[in-house]
């Protein structure tokens, strides 16, 4: 192994429970966490409020270049949400930042995040910033090309999926729970609306990695599911 511990990644549709099990991954085995949907969601959330259209690549690009050149997103491990993400506030002079964790959790910027992840000007920027957090090992990464494009030579790779159903089912319990008014119907076609982009794209599409560990967790429980995967991990490890 060329790292003294193992990038761990883990890549799925919307839903599968990427999120949980990459938390409580990284916690079981003490690695950082890197949520890389958080940074295609923080993108499309300063996007709609700066008023660039997510069909923009070219505007996006330059959008995300100048994030993350005034390093304007961080990235904080948070015992309740996962990853807490805060923004630079414009003008930047006081370096106040915004705590945006919530907002890009609303339906429809994980819907932009899923447009504005099409464009690969906005994918080369992240991409750098993703490969930077990573590179050392001992980090669980979770997203859509973590084995196939960002980490292709991570020692581990997941390919996490339920069926639809399933996903838009957890989905809504957890939208609900939060408060939101949003019917299972809703749910359910935005989520295969996602799949559909996702898998769709020509640049970086959601597919599972070669030499991917596929976890079906349709009718595993979530303790069934990190089990398994955990399980996994450490006979990796300790080859
Ligand atoms: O995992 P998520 O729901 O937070 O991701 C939001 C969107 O970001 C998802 O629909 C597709 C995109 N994404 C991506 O294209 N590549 C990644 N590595 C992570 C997310």
């Amino acid at each position: 192994m060329s790292r003294t511990r193992p990038i761990v990644a883990i890549d799925g549709p919307a839903g599968a429970g990427k999120s949980t099990v990459a938390r409580r991954l990284a916690d079981a085995l003490g690695y950082v966490l890197v949520d890389t949907g958080a940074m295609y969601r923080a993108v499309a959330l300063v996007a709609k409020r700066e008023g660039v259209a997510w069909s923009d690549g070219p505007a996006l690009g330059e959008l995300a270049r100048g994030l993350v050149a005034k390093k304007a997103l961080s990235f904080e491990r948070d015992p309740g949400l996962g990853v807490r993400v805060k923004l630079l506030r414009a003008p930047p002079e006081d370096g106040a930042r915004e705590d945006i964790s919530e907002a890009i959790r609303m339906p429809d910027i994980a819907q932009g995040a899923s447009t504005v992840s099409a464009h690969g000007d906005v994918r080369s920027v992240l991409l750098e910033l993703q490969q930077l957090a990573g590179r050392g090992g001992g980090v669980v990464l979770e997203g859509r090309d973590i084995g196939t494009v960002v980490f292709p030579d991570a020692e581990v790779k997941f390919f996490l999926t339920a069926s639809a159903d399933v996903r838009a089912r957890r989905r809504h319990s957890e939208l609900v729970a939060k408060g939101q008014t949003v019917t299972f119907e809703e749910t359910l076609a935005d989520v295969k609306q996602r799949d559909a982009q996702d898998e769709g794209r020509a640049v970086a599409p959601l597919k599972k990695a070669d030499g991917a560990v596929l976890v079906d967790s349709t009718d595993l429980t979530f303790e069934e599911t990190v089990a398994q995967m955990l399980e996994h991990v450490k006979r990796v490890s300790a080859t």
